[in-house]
């Protein structure tokens, strides 16, 4: 399993705390978008984020809590991401966005709040590279992973007999429950962030 570091919940020194994160042993870093609609809080501008992370050199995994994906597509593909996520929830055509993201050269992701029944990705799969399962309300680190999230995982395992995605789990991911997570890339952002020694952490996860 791949770990995708979230740097959400780091407040200070936001700048070196991407740096440690990128030099430690991490596989992506997940870059959480947030524009103050389809969640309450908002991030910082495209600007700043392309600025902090102009020389990473860890693959991007981007993750959009955005209403207007395309604008926002538009931005973060700049940053020559591995893959760019959007949520099934606020998308007329999920298609469209899938094939707008495939057009830059970059994977495309969707990803489903915790209440929204996984069934309504059924006719996507064929068609997506990547399904991102909140395990919590998307719009904050920190918070508790909710447990229905196994059946989901269950689910998309299943179907992946027959199907080519990856599988990625996002929100309150801690050395314990990660034993359970039967997924390609776990997102993870308090359990590291939150101490000082981000590769000790890491090594607990693996
Ligand atoms: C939540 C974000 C997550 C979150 C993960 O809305 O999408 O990426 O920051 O952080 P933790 O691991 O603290 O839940
Ligand atoms: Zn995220």
């Amino acid at each position: 399993m791949k770990i995708s570091a979230s740097y959400l919940s780091i407040k200070d020194n936001i700048e070196e705390n991407i740096k440690r994160l990128d030099n430690s042993k991490i596989d992506y870093i997940h870059v959480d978008v947030m524009d103050g609609m389809f969640v309450p809080n908002k991030t910082l501008n495209f600007s700043i984020i392309k600025n902090i992370l102009s020389n990473h050199t860890k693959d991007l995994d981007i993750h959009l809590m955005v209403n207007d994906v395309y604008s926002y597509i538009d931005k973060y593909a700049k940053l020559n991401p591995e893959f760019i996520t959007f949520h099934y929830e606020v998308v007329d055509d999920p298609y469209l966005v899938i094939d707008y993201i495939k057009s830059y050269g970059i994977k495309a992701g969707i990803s489903i709040k915790p209440n929204t029944d996984i069934s309504v990705l059924d006719d996507l799969l064929d068609y997506v590279d990547l399904i991102l399962v909140m395990s919590v309300e998307p719009g904050k680190g920190g918070q508790k992973f909710l447990e229905q999230t196994y059946d989901k995982l269950k689910y998309l395992k299943d179907k992946k007999k027959c199907y080519h995605y990856v599988v990625e789990v996002d929100g309150g991911v801690n050395d314990t429950n990660i034993k359970n997570l039967k997924c390609d890339i776990a997102v993870v952002g308090s359990f590291i962030t939150n101490y000082d020694n981000y590769d000790e952490q890491i090594e607990k996860l693996k």
